[in-house]
């Protein structure tokens, strides 16, 4: 089965197509195909954004489409930044980062979590899957760390003394929330790939026997 990843992010589709190979999904990478498509994510959650993302990729292609959103969820903050992460100030991931550490200034409370929902839309009147992974850990008093990306430098996931960028991507992508939703919504599809398969079949036999 052919599933459109609905983004234009490289990274995003390495690490995505890896998983869904062995399960029999072809991921197609969003920036390969003809259509360019802008989605507002006007939702009020990661899974209705989401749904919006991978709604407009498989309306577009007419084919089953793949899409995520996330964000960083700070206790202190009473969850904020959230939905809004990638928007939270203007400018730059850096400037995103200082921003946070200075609303959590003098803050004992350092919980946080990284969220990921990974939603896939089918082009029939199937019901779309969504899958909501998540990673706890704390924010860090200051940036550490070059690799990754957002608000690597200062999230220390439970279970580690470093934080995603000093632990680089080998790590991140083996515990991340993405990579948490990544193998979530793989389980979910592995019935429903079963499904299409039968159908196929049935709708091959009954051409045959016309
Ligand atoms: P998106 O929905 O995956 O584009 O993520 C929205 C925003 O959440 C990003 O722009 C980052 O600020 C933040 N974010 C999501 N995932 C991560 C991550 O793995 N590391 C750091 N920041 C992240």
């Amino acid at each position: 089965m052919k599933i459109v990843l609905a983004s234009s992010n490289r990274n995003k589709y390495r690490e995505m197509k890896e998983a869904f190979g062995p399960i029999g999904v072809e991921l197609i990478y969003g920036g390969d195909t003809d259509v360019s498509i802008e989605v507002d994510e006007t939702g009020d959650s990661y899974e209705e954004n989401a749904l919006l993302k991978a709604r407009a990729w498989s309306e577009a292609l007419g084919m089953a489409a793949l899409a995520d959103d996330s964000g960083l969820e700070v206790h202190a903050l009473g969850g904020a930044p959230g939905v809004h992460s990638a928007r939270a100030v203007p400018g730059s991931d850096a400037d995103r980062t200082m921003w946070l550490l200075s609303q959590m200034e003098g803050a004992e409370d350092r919980r946080a979590r990284f969220v990921s929902c990974i939603a896939v839309v089918f082009p029939d009147k199937e019901p779309p899957l969504v899958y909501r992974g998540i990673c706890s850990g704390t924010i860090a008093s200051n940036p550490r760390g070059s690799g990754g990306f957002g608000y690597d430098p200062i999230f220390i996931p439970d279970g580690y003394n470093a934080t995603f960028a000093e632990l680089g991507n080998q790590i991140k992508t083996k515990i991340s929330h993405r990579a948490m939703a990544i193998k979530g919504i793989a389980e979910m599809l592995i019935p429903v790939l079963q499904y299409y398969a039968v159908r196929t079949m049935e709708k091959s036999r009954f051409v045959q026997g016309q």
